[in-house]
């Protein structure tokens, strides 16, 4: 059992402690994750290849990256996957330490900071412009520019830029044209896109096509969100091949197990899965942030992702514990963000009938 509090999302043994039960009662909504599960086709080639554990993973990830490759119509050549995305940022981490400063806008996600600190590189952050005390109605748009003192910035030569569209922990989607008019600016510019499969390909904003003309351009994509295997963890960059054989050659060979590359694999053919998610996530999100909105003193933002960011008038810390001692459920606190801090959360959207749980539970307590 741990007690000490954790930086990230789904520390499921951390809630277990406060609540006082078996991890199988606790109703997470601090990990944002799709909560349709773990899709049918990713369990069936689980189960069909787990004799294929006696084997190596092909150290090139050969069939994985034409898959991928084709999906994003873009060369094979372009892709490496990774054991979560999060293995891939710490790669990011050595080349932005090399660097001047590497700009991002805050809150950030934590383990940018781990990756930078890890090489010591310099940071400097720019606040988002989000702000709480607009009406609803303005405080719901959620596709961006970014932030007037980030635009107007002097930047320093041989500089690096990483920021993560859609915004964790905002919901906020930056446009693609408005990242693009930056990309020349920077030694290096990193796009963490670990939440874009949540956008219907009519909003999506990712960058992706735009690596081939930009040397300078990283993306890194996260399947273990949109396809709810954090446990299996994998996610895969996109850069331009000389960077990804620099970067295989600082990793082992086999950085990606077996059952991760397979399942990779299969999931990014699952269009029904892919359909089914996207038709669930619009109005089930909308329906949480207009319900979270009636109780006084909670003020959620719109979000473009599959989470919401929300402020609250009473600390979040006594609310997160009164929920998991009352009702074992576990949100998201923001002290990791310490822009944000003691009076902000944030909760991934979920099944209907979960985020009724949470609603009532909140109604009851607030
Ligand atoms: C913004 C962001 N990027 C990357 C990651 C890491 O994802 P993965 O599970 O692919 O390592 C997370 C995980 O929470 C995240 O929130």
């Amino acid at each position: 059992m741990t007690k000490i509090r954790p930086i990230h999302g789904g520390n499921l043994s951390w809630a277990t402690a406060i609540a006082c039960c078996p991890i199988s009662s606790i109703l997470d909504f601090s990990a944002s994750i799709n909560p349709l599960g773990i899709p049918k086709s990713a369990i069936a080639t689980i189960q069909n290849n787990l004799t294929q554990l006696s084997n190596y993973p092909d150290p090139s990830y050969t069939n994985l990256r034409n898959i991928l490759a084709q999906y994003h119509q873009i060369n094979p050549d372009y892709i490496l996957p990774g054991n979560g995305s999060a293995e891939l940022l710490s790669y990011v981490g050595r080349e932005l330490a090399n660097t001047e400063v590497t700009y991002l806008l805050t809150p950030a996600f934590h383990d940018y900071i781990r990756a930078l600190e890890a090489f010591h590189g310099k940071i400097q952050g720019f606040l988002i412009d989000f702000d709480p005390s607009l009406p609803p109605f303005k405080r719901g748009e959620f596709l961006r520019d970014l932030p007037a003192s980030f635009t107007q910035c002097n930047f320093k030569n041989n500089s690096g830029f990483l920021l993560n569209n859609p915004h964790n922990p905002t919901g906020k989607l930056f446009k693609k044209e408005e990242i693009k008019k930056y990309l020349d600016q920077f030694a290096l510019v990193v796009i963490d896109e670990a939440f874009m499969d949540f956008l219907p390909p009519d909003q999506d904003q990712s960058l992706i096509s735009l690596v081939k003309d930009y040397p300078n351009l990283i993306i890194l994509r996260s399947l273990t969100k949109f396809y709810a295997i954090p446990g299996l963890r994998i996610g895969y960059a996109i850069t331009q091949p000389d960077r990804l054989k620099k970067w295989q050659k600082w990793r082992d060979p086999w950085s990606v197990n077996i059952l991760a590359d397979l399942v990779a694999q299969t999931v990014i053919k699952d269009q029904e899965f892919r359909e089914k998610t996207l038709k669930w996530l619009p109005p089930t999100r909308l329906k949480l942030y207009q319900e979270l909105g009636k109780i006084k003193g909670l003020y959620p933002f719109n979000s473009s992702a599959n989470f919401l960011l929300v402020k609250t008038d009473i600390s979040s810390l006594k609310l997160q514990e009164k929920l998991l001692k009352n009702y074992q459920i576990l949100i998201r606190d923001c002290l990791s963000f310490p822009e944000l801090g003691e009076h902000y959360f944030r909760i991934a959207v979920k099944l209907e009938d979960e985020n009724n749980k949470l609603l009532n539970a909140l109604n009851l307590l607030i």
